[in-house]
């Protein structure tokens, strides 16, 4: 049998945590840094089971766009090793129907559908002549795109690092960090790409309702990469602003439109309202593979709808009488007419249109 990392030996693949982890060949299994349980319990989860996969994006022990994408490109590996052995047609029609399956997890970050349909393609082109040589490429995709998604975090923190000076304090929105990447994150790859190139900075994370991505993981995140920051709920961000505290919004995506319209955490929208109002420059940093060029605006953006119990009570803590109706979109989208910056793994797009998307992802 294949050997499993231990959570300690997980966390010495990278300095400090790694959110997923593929461990041996085709036949391998996925490692998962189980977020539900953060900041407490540093756990992991394994999934040996494409419905494995699927929950643990489902309920969110793998979240963040680029994380659930590379997530699921593994459980495609994992949901076809039963049929290595099928013949190529059987084992296609698996492909289908893998892909599908996992497709139904979540609806908005486009990076899960990107991913899938990456696979699929891998799948369908592959000239092999049997199906444990197309599952030896699936998996050989899989891998590639979470070092893709490694490489892209990088661009974007060196990218993103250009419009950060020494001094300034960010405000940053639900966890866009390593944690819902395979690298270094895109919002907080910006910071830490700071941070490394010598500049004195200071991170404001909301906390994030009702999951609290922000307080449980966003500060969980910079305090192990030793960056200053400091917790609001997500009602003050108005009153940290007008105190002149923040001068840059920077979050991540889950779906950006070719107009650059972009979905985020829910609340996102909101900050962009609040940053515009102050006069504070609000930037999204996000990947080439969370844009969707089929939706030309952010009105078509599946916003997924959560259980009400989230709001109700959240971490097991009821806060709401029973039978109160709750509505619980889990993401807004940001108008593009209030984003200053877009930044990707290719450069910034400043004041995003229709015409700059197209011209900077060409
Ligand atoms: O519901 P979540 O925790 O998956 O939401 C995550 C976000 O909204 C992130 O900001 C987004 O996926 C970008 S992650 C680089």
């Amino acid at each position: 049998m294949e050997h499993v990392p231990s959570p300690r030996e997980m966390n010495r693949v990278t300095h400090l945590y790694k959110t997923l982890c593929w461990t041996g060949d085709a036949n391998g299994q996925l490692l998962l840094l189980d977020q539900t349980r953060l900041p407490l319990h540093v756990e992991h989860t394994l999934c040996t089971t494409a419905e494995d996969v699927w929950n643990a994006v489902k309920v969110l022990k793998v979240r963040g766009a680029p994380a659930i994408g590379v997530a699921a490109a593994y459980g495609v590996v994992i949901g076809l090793q039963a049929s290595r052995k099928a013949p190529v047609d059987e084992f296609l029609q698996e492909v289908d129907r893998v892909t599908a399956y996992l497709a139904t997890s979540r609806p908005t970050a486009v990076n899960l559908f990107w991913a899938l349909s990456r696979m699929k393609s891998v799948a369908s082109n592959c000239d092999a002549s049997t199906a444990a040589e197309i599952h030896d490429r699936l998996l050989a995709e899989a891998r590639l795109i979470e070092l893709e998604d490694k490489a892209m975090c990088s661009a974007i923190g060196r990218h993103g690092s250009t419009l950060l000076k020494s001094g300034m304090s960010i405000l940053t929105h639900c966890n866009a960090g390593g944690l819902a990447t395979a690298g270094d994150g895109t919002a907080l790859a910006v910071m830490f790409q700071a941070a490394a190139d010598g500049k004195d900075i200071h991170v404001f994370a909301d906390e994030t309702r009702p999951l609290l991505q922000g307080a449980r993981l966003t500060t969980w995140e910079l305090q192990q990469r030793g960056i200053p920051v400091t917790l609001i709920c997500d009602n003050m961000a108005a009153q940290v602003m007008k105190e002149g505290r923040i001068q840059i919004v920077i979050t991540g995506a889950d779906r950006i439109a070719a107009n650059g319209d972009a979905a985020n955490k829910i609340g996102t929208y909101g900050v962009a309202v609040l940053a515009r109002y102050h006069g504070i420059p609000f930037c999204v940093a996000a990947p080439s593979s969370t844009f969707d060029l089929s939706l030309a605006d952010g009105s078509g953006i599946p916003i997924e709808q959560r259980a009400s119990e989230e709001v109700t009570c959240g971490f097991g803590t009821r806060t709401a009488p029973e039978q109160t109706i709750v509505y619980n979109p889990a993401f807004d989208v940001t108008p593009a007419g209030l984003i200053s910056a877009i930044i990707t793994e290719r450069g910034i797009i400043q004041a995003p249109t229709t015409q700059a998307v197209r011209e900077h992802l060409a």
